[in-house]
């Protein structure tokens, strides 16, 4: 009984939530879905007539036990009855054939007219997220979190810094791989505001599993609030404790990795760290962004995330104390 409740909310779990594709929100996570729905409909009709035509079968055997068995090499309703059911077949594979090809035709036909144009990197085992609009005073980075104005039509760009990685939000549009030496594209248009989550969904290496991304889908008036604050520079120390982690940061090996823009910090290989703590999860999509998820990353990183390229910074208990609150404050 707990098992088949737990199966049914499974199931039920699948047709909402923040990572189905049961559960579109935007266009082309429309036409995917119309695909399922147009298979479900066409094979569960033929599942029921063959399920039909069998109970059919059982039925007519158990009635003529004793009939004698048919022995007439041409028998023309038979003939005709398998001409209708080879007719039948053709027509459903035929629609499911036409249907996918027209969708993938569409997603395909993408148009150069996108307001926002966004260049997303994958890297093991994060993302690289760069927002490459306009002028380059507008231009800014971070990773492993998207932000989408709703009803506006988003082209993304997909690359790899290493190995082919494949960019997949299930409720906004389908895989997209990223392949070395290629330039992907794709393009959403969100219809409902949310928070999505995306997953890496090609087989990538050791922390494949823990490549996440988090797709915010906001008004344009907050995408602009949210644009506008990733523009600034990481506010300054607030506190000696502040200074001190900022001073731990560019002393230890973190500043060669990382970037914090107006910190003097300019590492290129790792996630930009400006706005680190406005971002809703750290190690892409592992933990919850809070101060006891960043403590334990930064003491340990290979222990919640073995092979990450991250390695353990020794430090003592106080440096990383401040370390984390300078962190923290990076809103
Ligand atoms: Cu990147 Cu799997």
């Amino acid at each position: 009984m707990k098992r088949a409740a737990l199966l049914m909310a499974l199931a039920l779990g699948a047709c909402s939530g923040m990572q189905t594709p049961l559960a579109p929100a935007a266009d082309q996570a429309e036409q995917i879905r119309s695909i399922w729905d147009v298979m479900l409909w066409v094979t569960s009709f033929f599942y029921l007539l063959v399920i039909g035509f069998l109970a059919w079968a059982v039925w007519r055997r158990r009635r003529k036990e004793t009939a004698p068995p048919r022995t007439q090499v041409h028998d023309q309703g038979l003939e005709r009855t398998l001409a209708i059911w080879a007719g039948m077949i053709v027509a459903g594979l035929t629609l499911l054939i036409s249907w996918s090809f027209l969708v993938d035709r569409s997603l395909a036909s993408t148009q150069d007219d996108q307001a926002l144009h966004i260049t997303v990197t994958g890297a093991q085992w994060w993302w690289r997220v760069e927002y490459t609009d306009g002028t380059p005073d507008k231009q800014f980075e971070t990773a492993n979190e998207i932000h989408l104005p709703v009803g506006e039509t988003a082209r993304i760009k997909l690359m790899t810094s290493d190995v082919i990685h494949s960019f997949w939000v299930p409720n906004l549009s389908g895989k997209m791989d990223m392949i070395p030496g290629r330039e992907n594209v794709i393009d959403i248009t969100p219809r409902k505001i949310g928070v999505y989550r995306g997953q890496c969904a090609e087989f990538c290496g050791f922390q494949h599993a823990h490549m996440a991304l988090t797709v915010v889908v906001e008004s344009r008036e907050d995408f602009n609030r949210w644009r506008n604050h990733q523009l600034t520079p990481a506010a300054p120390p607030a506190s000696p404790k502040h200074a001190l982690g900022k001073a731990v940061f560019k002393a230890k090996a973190c500043s060669l990795c990382h970037e914090i823009t107006g910190a003097d910090a300019g590492g290129r290989t790792a996630p930009n760290l400006t706005h680190l703590a406005s971002r809703r999860t750290i190690a892409a999509g592992t933990l919850p962004m809070n101060r006891g998820s960043l403590a334990g990353w930064i003491s340990d990183p290979q222990a919640i995330k073995p092979g990450a390229k991250m390695p353990n910074v020794p430090m003592s208990a106080a440096e990383s104390d401040a370390l984390v609150t300078y962190l923290e404050s990076l809103k």
